[in-house]
């Protein structure tokens, strides 16, 4: 596939078939994360592929938790989720979070705390710089998916329930966790166009708000 059909359409797939996901399948979109940036180039990130039926199970009765809030205060408006198409995108989300544990594999993204480089801890706001030596291996795995023609669900809603998620999958005080996706075959097509921002409305030249393209 060409990198910009995969950019384009790589959506967020909340309707799952049951159809196994082989290790070797999701090697190259492994392979993919391992080249993402990190600050430093310090590889703090590391991945736990769940695909044991009990360990899925207790992951999506967890993730239930935060999704059923979540869809609570954005039904009541509490959470402003900012699209024109809400009750739709809510509808898929609630599906997927319903059938979570029958989607084949669950991979947990971790990243060694110690490895990421946070340079905007002293500004008084929300630090989101230790984030980017993680994502971008996180958004390098998605794509590898899509890739391989397999959909894929990232979320973050889970990480609330990380010191279960820790101890259930074994992974290290030193190691944090930072996104679970969701991977297996979609029960229908990819889309060809997704609901985002035009560009003249995201990149802008020598002063915020001049949009470089029309
Ligand atoms: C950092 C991040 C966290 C997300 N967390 C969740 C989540 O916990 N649950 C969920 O259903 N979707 C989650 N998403 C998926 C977004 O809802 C999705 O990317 C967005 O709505 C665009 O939808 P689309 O891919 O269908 O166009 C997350 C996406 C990102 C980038």
């Amino acid at each position: 596939m060409e990198l910009s059909d995969v950019v384009r359409t790589a959506v967020t797939t909340r309707y799952f078939t049951e159809e196994p996901v082989t290790d070797s399948q999701l090697e190259r979109a492994f392979d993919y994360a391992r080249f993402a940036p990190q600050g430093g180039n310090r590889q703090p990130v590391r991945f736990v592929v769940v695909r044991d039926e009990a360990k899925r199970r207790q992951l999506a009765e967890w993730y239930l938790v935060p999704w059923k809030a979540y869809l609570s205060g954005a039904q009541s408006g509490e959470i402003g989720i900012g699209a024109e198409k809400a009750e739709k995108a809510l509808r898929n989300a609630d599906h997927m979070a319903e059938n979570l544990h029958k989607v084949p594999v669950m991979v947990v993204a971790c990243a060694h705390l110690d490895g990421v480089h946070p340079t905007d801890t002293e500004l008084g706001r929300l630090s989101v710089v230790g984030g980017g030596s993680i994502y971008p291996a996180v958004q390098n795995f998605v794509l590898g998916c899509r890739e391989a023609g397999l959909g894929a669900a990232l979320t973050t809603l889970l990480c609330l329930f990380e010191p279960q998620v820790k101890e259930l999958l074994g992974i290290p005080d030193e190691v944090i966790t930072a996104a679970h996706i969701a991977v297996g075959h979609r029960s229908a097509p990819f889309p060809t166009k997704l609901d985002r921002l035009p560009l003249s409305e995201m990149v802008f030249t020598d002063s915020y708000g001049s949009a470089t393209y029309a």
